[in-house]
């Protein structure tokens, strides 16, 4: 039955062990600690958790710098550790998705330290070398600013290696077909331990040819096929949630004509336009990628987001659309990152205005697509600009007001708690937004639970409608008989306008999914609404006690 493709219609919330919990007092988190929040997330309701990566690493790149696939890095645990903690997760219906790094490793792996050593090693193979710095070693930064470079001569090896990010971070030659047999193996490694599939970091980077002869690298799509495969003959409903930031034209590619490829992509696309949408009051570009990334395999699904561990990357936008949300939401350089991106959390970004946050999280909540919500935007975490690049926005988890947010009881946490302020920890943490049912906390908890009870969002068909407002967004899902129309204001002044569009001939009654209120259309035939200044609104279309109307099938 399609109905059991449970990524369809979850609500995944992305953590990293690190920052989240730590139980035995060292000051870095661990997954004792996130063992001891598992009843925590499930009351937030939330039925998927995405953890960033926790391997054994040097910790250049925040853990995306692997030095051994197989381990829990010792300062998290051990992987029984990991294995209670997947053991809890599925006892309270939670799965499990861990980030899977496999475009490069950390320069101390040591298959890397191996090839490097002897022109004969078995790994040899395994990266990419030149002899000579190639003519574009210059070109395709990914961190520009902070990256010189994409070839780094090694001195051992005494030739060149590619990596596409770090220097610390040399490309696997994913062509390899040895290569390719051991990203398999630690996808079944894993599988075995309890997770219900990855989040694979950087997929472009992962499949694109490489090698000193390269200069525009064609990608070898065939391979997503055979992790694919491989996925579902070891475990059926076992997923992989694709990073890749491509142009809607490549989006059947990666999720394959007939859905024999990636199950899930976040959309980069719909980000972008969405932070655009909110910086202009503009709906109309988020309509226009929203209609652009419809088009899927049934059995496929976006994943939804707002802000990630990454900075806001508006690489796609127009200049001068990015212009208007740095003007907007980053004005400061130091706000910045990479040319192209926006460091910072998404409330400091909107000022903390409760409004307009809850307008961003409810549109995530309500495009098309599966949400993923990131740890700490349920207590509208703030970010710490001092810290260097990314790491902003990376701080721990804020759980009370005991010293250092109630994290750790070491005073050295692994990176700072947000102390002072509006954001600081004082503030802004789980214990009193728990015992506040206007807090932000109960809030979310209460959307989670109503975009759970509209699975038309995540397998209908949506429709654009034109209320005749450029700052409104009206989409209506059609599933089963069921549907579900969603409205956003994205004005900052009140706006009336005429929902008739999105209705049957004969007019239907809308019930407000929030506060069980409904409307008709008058005698006319037009449905007025007045919506506040970016008010939002969900609706079942037709009968009185939407959860009767709603259909089991
Ligand atoms: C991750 C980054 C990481 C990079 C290198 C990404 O796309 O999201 O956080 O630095 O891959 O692994
Ligand atoms: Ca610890």
């Amino acid at each position: 039955m399609i109905n059991d493709l449970w990524y369809k219609n979850a609500i995944v919330y992305c953590l990293s062990v690190e920052t989240f919990m730590d139980a035995n007092g060292d000051g870095i988190g661990d997954f004792q600690g996130l063992q001891r929040r598992l009843d925590y997330l499930a009351g937030l309701g939330v039925n998927a958790i995405w953890l960033m990566p926790f391997q054994t690493s040097p910790g250049r790149d925040d853990g995306y710098d692997v030095s051994d696939y197989y381990n829990v890095d010792p300062r998290y645990g051990t992987l029984g550790d990991f294995v209670e903690f997947t053991h809890g997760a599925k006892q309270r219906g939670i799965r499990v998705l861990i980030d899977l790094v496999v475009n490069h490793t950390s320069n101390e792996h040591p298959w890397f330290q191996d090839a490097r050593s002897d022109p004969n090693s078995r790994y040899r193979d395994w990266y990419v070398w030149s002899d000579k710095k190639p003519a574009n070693a210059d070109e395709g930064m990914v961190f520009p600013g902070v990256q010189k470079t994409t070839w780094t001569r090694d001195e051992k090896a005494k030739q060149y290696y590619f990596h596409r990010f770090y220097d610390f971070q040399p490309d696997l030659n994913t062509a390899n077909p040895h290569v390719q047999a051991e990203i398999l193996k630690i996808m079944g490694f894993w599988l075995q331990l309890g997770v219900s599939g990855f989040r694979m970091d950087a997929v472009p980077f992962v499949i694109a040819e490489k090698g000193p002869e390269v200069t525009k690298p064609k990608e070898q799509f065939d391979m997503l096929r055979t992790f694919r495969e491989f996925l579902q003959w070891r475990l059926g409903d076992s997923i992989i949630l694709a990073e890749a930031n491509v142009v809607p034209k490549d989006n059947v590619k990666y999720f394959g004509a007939d859905g024999d490829r990636m199950q899930m992509m976040f959309n980069f696309h719909v980000n972008q336009a969405l932070f655009y949408a909110l910086a202009s009051s503009d709906a109309r570009p988020l309509a226009k990628a929203v209609e652009e990334t419809l088009e899927h395999p049934q059995t496929a699904q976006w994943g939804l987001f707002l802000r990630n561990h990454d900075e806001l990357d508006l690489g796609r936008l127009s200049e001068k659309q990015r212009q208007k949300v740095f003007q907007e939401f980053g004005p400061d350089k130091s706000m910045q990152l990479y040319d192209r991106g926006i460091r910072r959390r998404l409330a400091p970004m909107l000022q903390g205005d409760r409004r307009r946050l809850e307008l961003a999280y409810s549109l995530m909540f309500s495009l098309p697509g599966t949400p993923v919500l990131r740890y700490g935007d349920e207590i509208a975490m703030g970010d710490d600009l001092s810290l260097p690049e990314r790491n902003c926005a990376r701080t721990p988890m804020q759980w009370s007001t005991e010293p250092h947010g109630g994290f750790t009881k070491n005073d050295k946490p692994v990176l700072p708690v947000i102390s002072g302020g509006a954001f600081g920890f004082q503030h802004t943490n789980v214990a009193d937004q728990r015992r506040d049912p206007n807090s932000m906390l109960n809030w979310m908890e209460r959307l989670i639970r109503m975009r759970k009870e509209a699975p038309e969002i995540g397998w209908g068909d949506c429709k654009i409608l034109n209320p005749g407002n450029n700052g409104v967004l009206a989409l209506r899902y059609d599933w089963r008989d069921n549907s579900v129309l969603v409205v956003h204001n994205l004005n900052a002044t009140p706006v009336e306008f005429d929902l008739s569009v999105g209705l049957g001939d004969k007019g239907e009654t809308l019930i407000d999914l929030a506060d069980g209120g409904n409307s008709e259309a008058d005698e006319t035939g037009k449905h007025r609404l007045l919506f506040e200044a970016y008010a939002y609104r969900w609706y079942r279309v037709g009968g009185l006690d939407y959860l009767l109307k709603r259909k089991e099938v």
